[in-house]
């Protein structure tokens, strides 16, 4: 059977270049076997109109909330009520706006207001548009309401600027609704990640980091969005694009990394930390750069929080994964600092030199959990990831297991 077979799924389509795309999404939701019903808000229809829609669903396309006829037919109720998701391809700044403050002046936003069904955007927009605070706090409030943001991705884009605001290729987005339909193995269940690296600034120009990348932290959110699970992640400074449908905190040192964690701790079921989060920082932060007057200057370095070992030591704690980078004895220093830190699962891998770990796109991993482990050979790091959310989905299942019977 096709993957979104009898799924509803109302296809929202708003203003901006990326319209041509949502053309190639409507048939590629209608070959996966979704019922697709399409509506389009006026700056959709400048560049695109609706009769390209009809002629790719074979069916009338749906743009007016106050037409009696339209209305009679199937109106802006029976269409909230109808759909199984609402899927809104491109996603203009405009409209989030107008869906942030609960606008019902058109029948697209009219159709958000009234339904109870799931709400998924894909944005697209200039990158500025897309960075400027008041989107992204409307961004900060659509999620808090439950709505899924799907992408930005990251790019060239039509303005000729390059950054965040390209709207997902179809295929991901196609991706992402057959992954909301199957549910997945942690569907309802809430991951907070740390990823990339700390910078603990030394004075206003300088800082003390580490080569950590990024890109295994990201490749589990994403590995991890796509089993189901609610990915909160809480990022160190690095070059890399959101994880669609992922949850996005930027945050600079460790002390901030933390806070940002601890507010996400409640109803979190699983924490994995992957950050390299720098173990010192300077004990004083120097207001203005500082001049090389000195042959030998000493930095005075104070110890960060663990992260990691914090929440894994708080009351009820969730499911803790910790990573762990060692250049010997991989086994055995990482068991130990499993039994330390007192976590559920840890990820091990060598970091001597041409071995993976920091700045490359392959990796190996050891895993080690309370009696038992698994060594995952060297691999891409986006196959590594699929392979360890699917290890850490098993282990947490069979830690609430455990604690039900
Ligand atoms: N971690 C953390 N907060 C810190 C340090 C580490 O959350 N301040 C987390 C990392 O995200 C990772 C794990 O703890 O999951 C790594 O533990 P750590 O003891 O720092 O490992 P190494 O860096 O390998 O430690 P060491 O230098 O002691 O070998």
């Amino acid at each position: 059977m096709s993957a979104l077979a009898n799924q509803k799924i109302l296809l929202g389509v708003t203003g901006g270049i990326a319209v041509y795309k949502s053309a190639m999404l409507l048939r590629a939701l209608l070959e996966a076997g979704a019922e697709v019903r399409v509506a389009m808000t006026a700056a959709a229809q400048t560049f695109v109109t609706p009769l390209t829609f009809q002629a790719l669903s074979g069916r009338p396309i749906h743009t007016e909330l106050l037409d009696p006829a339209a209305e009679a037919a199937m109106g802006h109720i029976e269409l909230a009520r109808w759909a199984d998701l609402i899927l809104i391809a491109p996603v203009s700044a405009d409209f989030m706006a107008r869906l942030s403050v609960g606008m019902a002046n058109d029948l697209l936003s009219a159709i958000c207001l009234a339904t109870t069904a799931p709400i998924a955007l894909a944005p697209a927009m200039n990158r500025q548009m897309w960075l400027n605070p008041a989107t992204q706090e409307n961004v900060q409030r659509l999620t808090a309401r439950g709505l899924l943001i799907w992408g930005p991705a990251e790019g060239v884009q039509a303005c000729g600027e390059s950054g965040p605001g390209r709207m997902l290729e179809p295929e991901a987005l196609l991706d992402q609704v057959s992954a909301h339909f199957a549910g997945g193995a942690l569907a309802g269940v809430k991951v907070v990640l740390t990823a990339g690296s700390t910078r603990e600034p030394i004075d206003p120009v300088r800082f003390i980091s580490n080569r950590s990348s990024g890109k295994m932290g990201f490749a589990l959110a994403a590995a991890l969005r796509r089993l189901g699970a609610e990915v909160v992640l809480v990022a160190g400074p690095v070059a890399l694009a959101t994880p669609a449908g992922v949850q996005r905190i930027d945050v600079e040192t460790a002390q901030e990394m933390q806070l940002a964690v601890s507010e996400q701790l409640a109803g979190c079921d699983i924490f994995v930390g992957v950050a390299a989060v720098a173990d010192y920082r300077p004990r004083e932060i120097a207001q203005q750069k500082i001049k090389k007057q000195q042959t030998v200057m000493t930095l005075e370095l104070e110890r960060n929080p663990d992260i990691l070992a914090d929440v894994a030591a708080a009351e009820d704690p969730p499911f803790t994964v910790g990573f762990a980078a060692e250049t010997q004895n991989v086994k055995a220093y990482a068991e130990e600092k499993r039994r330390a830190k007192r976590i559920d699962l840890i990820a091990a891998n060598r970091v001597a030199a041409a071995e993976g770990g920091f700045e490359r796109d392959e990796n190996a991993l050891t895993l080690l959990w309370e009696g038992g482990g698994e060594s995952l050979p060297m691999m891409l790091k986006s196959e590594l990831a699929a392979r360890l959310a699917a290890r850490i989905a098993e282990r947490y299942h069979a830690r609430t297991q455990q604690e039900n019977s």
